[in-house]
């Protein structure tokens, strides 16, 4: 079982559809695949049209000491019970608001950054990858997602201002290696991407500059991937329902190419 954690501290800059899409693409080679949403906003849980549900404070809670003594019988079935079926191979564990609670009981408590991935590693065995869905922000569950992985995802807009967040992504996962952190920074994903735009494709090159190693091939900005949340599908179902001829087509084809990149890494 491999952890694979999307982040980058910056807001709007495609996590949450990079961790759906990569999450199917990956199912669809016959890999069992586990979404686990942390974001406090559910996005990805909203994403794919299942209700908002504590599954991530219910991981977290029965790891966290003081939080584990209110839930009562076996951790191993109410965590599994909290899991959902999305689609073939693809299960989420659902998130919601409940998640801050887990994070500030676990401020509370000792600081153990490793609460997260031993918690999956325990609970999740079954599947061969479990993408962890970040939110926006710093500290907290963020580093324990962050410590979790084995392989980490940073998405980052092509958009002038977006180096930025990147860049403190890039220097809190350096801050994590230093620790002893034993994953990996396995790619810069550039989104947004558009090179009938100067400023997109200087950004581009700019990513392409600083992680030579680490660089992923770009996902272009397209209205087909922006519709995807409003009607709950990924971009294989709509690149399927349009008989793979419009844009979705492509943007399919660039997601079954990242799951092939990090299938490789
Ligand atoms: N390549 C793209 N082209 C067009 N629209 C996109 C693309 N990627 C994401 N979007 C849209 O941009 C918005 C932000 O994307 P997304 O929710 O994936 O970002 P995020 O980083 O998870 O955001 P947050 O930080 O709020 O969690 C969404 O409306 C999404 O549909
Ligand atoms: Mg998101």
């Amino acid at each position: 079982m491999k952890i694979i954690t999307i982040t980058n501290q910056k807001g709007g800059v495609g996590k949450t559809t990079t961790a759906i899409n990569l999450a199917s693409a990956l199912a669809r080679t016959g890999k069992r695949v586990l979404l686990a949403d942390f974001d406090p906003q559910g996005s990805a849980t909203t994403f794919l049209g299942i209700p908002l549900a504590p599954g991530a404070y219910v991981l977290l809670a029965a790891y966290i000491p003081n939080l584990a003594t209110l839930l009562a019988g076996d951790p191993g079935r109410y965590i599994l019970d909290r899991i959902v079926q999305s689609r073939e191979n693809f299960d989420i564990l659902p998130g919601n608001m409940q998640t801050v609670v887990a994070q500030n009981f676990m401020l509370q408590g000792e600081r153990d950054i490793s609460l997260l991935r031993r918690a999956i590693t325990d609970q999740f065995r079954q599947y061969d990858f479990v993408i962890l869905d970040t939110a926006p922000s710093v500290g907290g569950i963020l580093e324990l997602a962050m410590w979790a992985a084995d392989k980490v995802i940073v998405p980052a807009s092509c958009e002038t201002g977006s180096i930025d967040g990147l860049m403190q992504t890039a220097a809190t996962l350096r801050a994590l290696t230093a620790k002893g952190w034993p994953g990996q920074l396995t790619g810069i994903l550039p989104t947004f991407f558009d090179e009938r735009t100067t400023e997109r494709r200087k950004t581009l090159a700019s990513y392409n500059r600083a992680f030579p190693e680490a660089f992923l091939s770009p996902i272009h900005e397209s209205a087909a991937l922006r519709e995807l949340p409003a009607n709950h599908v990924t971009i294989f179902e709509k690149a399927e329902a349009e008989g793979n001829k419009k844009t979705a087509a492509r943007a399919a084809q660039e997601f079954e190419n990242l799951a092939r990149a990090i299938l490789r890494r």
